[in-house]
């Protein structure tokens, strides 16, 4: 069994976020989203992976995971010139792929569990496709499947006006090599994209074997900001650890879960975990509260900050109260206390709520 990582595409969703960056390496509880895909198939046995990069991002994504020896898996990248589709994807990993089943995963999502299982059910069923669904709140955003009482699918539709359920296609699926031959009959959809779920359909209407799983633990499409804050505090309530590497001096209180990488320094401050600091970094005067995770060569100066993600090189100097935010890198945000007026440089495409 290989795996292939979906890891091209634009990442318009997360702008600004994703003008200068891939938006599968945007960290959650400072690590980037795209590591944890991994994880997660070597978890599953699988030590054979292919990597989908798009000319823009690929190097960037090169960079972070090297030759995959970290996770004792051997890496194999593939460029896609244009974000065609996930099912192009496909096709162009295909001389990568040959005839070997695969996990495909997307580089966006996370899971909360192993798929170790769902492997095991797709090989002992001999299927030629099986598919996550999962129930949502909003499935015009996905694909979305219809089936019956007993749970045989019965149609698959990409992004549908009217979805038939809330049942959402999660991206991790396991396929055969009979998916190609699905491939080769799909043609582009309204958005221009040669869509993986027109193949999966396409292979139902070939009457091979498709098997739908409901997924049984959270899913997390972290294409937009409200997502990845959700997506670094659950990271964080479940995985976080105490771990401090960093100096905490006398004054300071840490309370639950915190991590606190090399060379940090925290002073006269109070961190309420779970909580994640990398390395470098200096929390002086401020308060730090659960589900904030703060990057290297990070400085927060007499402020407080909560439920956030200040990703490396960023300050935060004399703010009260920081909320709810996704800083990118290398952002100053400080208080302005001579004027009332705002004052601003904000990049294209950036929120601010004041
Ligand atoms: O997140 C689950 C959803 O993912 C499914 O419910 C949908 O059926 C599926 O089509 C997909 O929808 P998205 O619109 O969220 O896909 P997105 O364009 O965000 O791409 C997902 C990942 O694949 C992302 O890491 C970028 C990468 N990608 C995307 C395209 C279009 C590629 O590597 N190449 C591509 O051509």
């Amino acid at each position: 069994m290989k795996a292939l990582i979906l890891s091209g595409g634009k990442g318009t969703r997360l702008r600004p976020l994703t003008y200068s960056g891939a938006k599968q390496l945007v960290p959650v509880a400072n690590r980037p989203i795209l590591f944890y895909c991994i994880d997660n198939i070597v978890k599953a046995g699988i030590s054979d992976i292919g990597i989908i990069i798009s000319p823009e991002t690929g190097q960037e994504i090169k960079e972070a995971i090297g030759d995959g020896g970290r996770w004792n898996a051997k890496i194999t990248y593939i460029l896609q010139e244009a974000p065609a589709g996930l099912a192009h994807a496909v096709k162009v990993a295909r001389p990568y792929l040959k005839s070997s089943p695969f996990v495909m995963y997307l580089g966006d999502n996370l899971i909360g569990r192993d798929i170790l299982k769902f492997v095991g059910d797709f090989t002992k069923k001999k299927s030629d496709a099986l598919i996550l669904l999962k129930e949502v709140e909003n499935p015009r955003q996905f694909g979305v499947a219809e089936i019956t009482k007993s749970g045989s699918i019965i149609r698959l539709i990409e992004k549908p006006e009217n979805p038939p359920s809330n049942l959402a296609l999660v991206g991790v699926y396991i396929f055969s090599p009979m998916i190609h031959k699905a491939i080769d009959r799909i043609k582009p959809s309204s958005r221009g994209e040669l869509e993986i779920t027109d193949a999966i359909q396409e292979l139902i209407l070939m009457g091979r074997s498709v098997k739908s799983c409901i997924l049984d633990s959270w899913w997390l499409d972290t294409g937009k900001k409200d997502d990845l804050l959700t997506a670094n505090a659950i990271v964080l309530d479940q995985w976080g650890k105490k771990n401090i590497e960093g100096t905490i001096d006398r004054s300071s209180k840490i309370l639950g879960r915190v991590t606190v990488g090399g060379n940090s320094i925290i002073k006269s401050s109070t961190i309420r975990g779970p909580v994640v600091i990398g390395e470098n970094t200096i929390v002086e005067n401020s308060f730090v509260g659960p589900h904030t995770s703060i990057g290297d060569d990070v400085r927060i100066i007499n402020s407080s900050v909560e439920h956030s993600v200040i990703m490396n090189g960023s300050e935060v100097l004399d703010i009260e109260r920081l909320d709810d935010s996704l800083i990118g890198r290398r952002v100053r945000i400080t208080k302005n206390s001579g004027h009332k007026a705002l004052r601003l440089m904000l990049g294209d495409d950036s929120v601010m709520e004041v």
